[in-house]
């Protein structure tokens, strides 16, 4: 596997597909790059260890390029994972189709441009493909895949087979969605939680708060779907929506875009920094992926049926990965 641009998302493509059992080629053209993803790796190894790697996964399969043309001669998949930049996604997007064999497939880690944007100056744009994880990609099972109007069929489904090969839970579109569909999700409570700082309604404390103390534990195994099917009593989702259909149209939520005025951005920095209190960015990043891999570990045996009468926990078994 080849990874073009080695930033947040880049790398954590890199340590998953290490992970995985896979050897990777990276190249990035910020002049300390290769410091700063052997960085970011080792930061992410110790919870996927914790998962379990796959038979023969090492950093030592990470090899570092000095070229694009290098890193992408030889791979038989690559992940793009530069700037969200138009421009520069159209141009590379074009050498990397130039720079691969025509039945490579090149998935772009893109949060919200359709792929029939960024395919238009590619020579061969029907093997390009969106590809777009959740940070941190090396923990977070979802990639959501869909190809732009000149894709072919065969790309968008052997980039999904492949992910999924790789331990991915894959959401396979057939048509384009601007910003696909966790992301619509996510930006409508983003949006929101805007808002009410804004407004003065919660504190960035609270809002993180209700979430994690509320909607999170239950979102983590349930969609929103399914949890307001249990909200219904047993007449399910039926009676949820007869009786509190009417409370929709109330006006709870704002959701167009708030002004991102100088005072809100200052709230929302001041707010997160007294959150994250005196944990560093590289304490925070351990503390998330330990939460993240237990979660993770806890669902699996769940599924497993694992999980002893009481819940206390699974075995040590990682059956599966991260992608579980
Ligand atoms: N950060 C997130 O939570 C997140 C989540 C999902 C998807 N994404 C998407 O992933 C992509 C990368 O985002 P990020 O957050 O990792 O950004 P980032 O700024 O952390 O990293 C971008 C990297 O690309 C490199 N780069 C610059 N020009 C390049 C070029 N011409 N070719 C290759 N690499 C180049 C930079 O040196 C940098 O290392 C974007 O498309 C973004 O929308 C981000």
């Amino acid at each position: 596997v080849a990874c073009v641009g080695t930033g947040v998302i880049g790398a954590g493509w890199v340590a998953h597909f290490l992970a995985r059992g896979l050897d990777v080629a990276a190249w990035d053209p910020a002049p300390d790059f290769a410091a700063r993803l052997h960085r970011l790796v080792d930061a992410a190894w110790p919870a996927l260890d914790r998962l379990g790697l796959a038979p023969g996964a090492s950093i030592d399969r990470l090899t570092v390029c000095p070229t694009l043309v290098e890193a992408v001669t030889d791979a038989d998949f690559v992940q793009e994972s530069a700037p969200e930049v138009l421009g520069l996604k159209l141009e590379l997007l074009a050498e990397l189709g130039g720079a691969t064999s025509p039945d490579v497939v090149v998935a772009s880690s893109t949060s919200g441009f359709a792929m029939t944007e960024m395919q238009r100056a590619c020579a061969t744009p029907g093997r390009l493909v969106v590809g777009h994880p959740f940070n941190p990609p090396y923990l977070i099972p979802l990639v959501e895949v869909v190809g732009g109007e000149q894709t072919l069929p065969w790309a968008v489904e052997w980039a999904a087979q492949f992910y999924t090969a790789t331990g991915k839970r894959v959401l396979s579109m057939d048509h384009e969605v601007p910003g696909f569909v966790a992301n619509r999700l996510q930006e409508a409570v983003w949006r929101e939680a805007l808002h009410m700082v804004a407004a003065g309604d919660a504190t960035v404390e609270q809002i993180d708060l209700a979430m994690t103390e509320g909607p999170g534990p239950r979102w983590a195994f349930m969609g929103p779907c399914l949890t307001f099917h249990l909200a219904g009593g047993e007449g399910g989702m039926a009676h949820m929506l007869d009786h509190f259909g009417p409370s929709l149209a109330a006006p709870w939520t704002r959701l167009s875009a708030p002004e991102l005025t100088p005072a809100l951005r200052q709230q929302m920095v001041a707010g997160t920094a007294a959150e994250a209190g005196d944990r560093t960015f590289a304490e925070l990043i351990v503390e998330r992926d330990r939460n993240l891999t237990a979660v993770l570990r806890a669902l699996a045996a769940v599924r497993r049926g694992a999980l002893d009468a009481d819940g206390a926990g699974g075995s040590e078994s990682t059956e599966g990965g991260a992608g579980t």
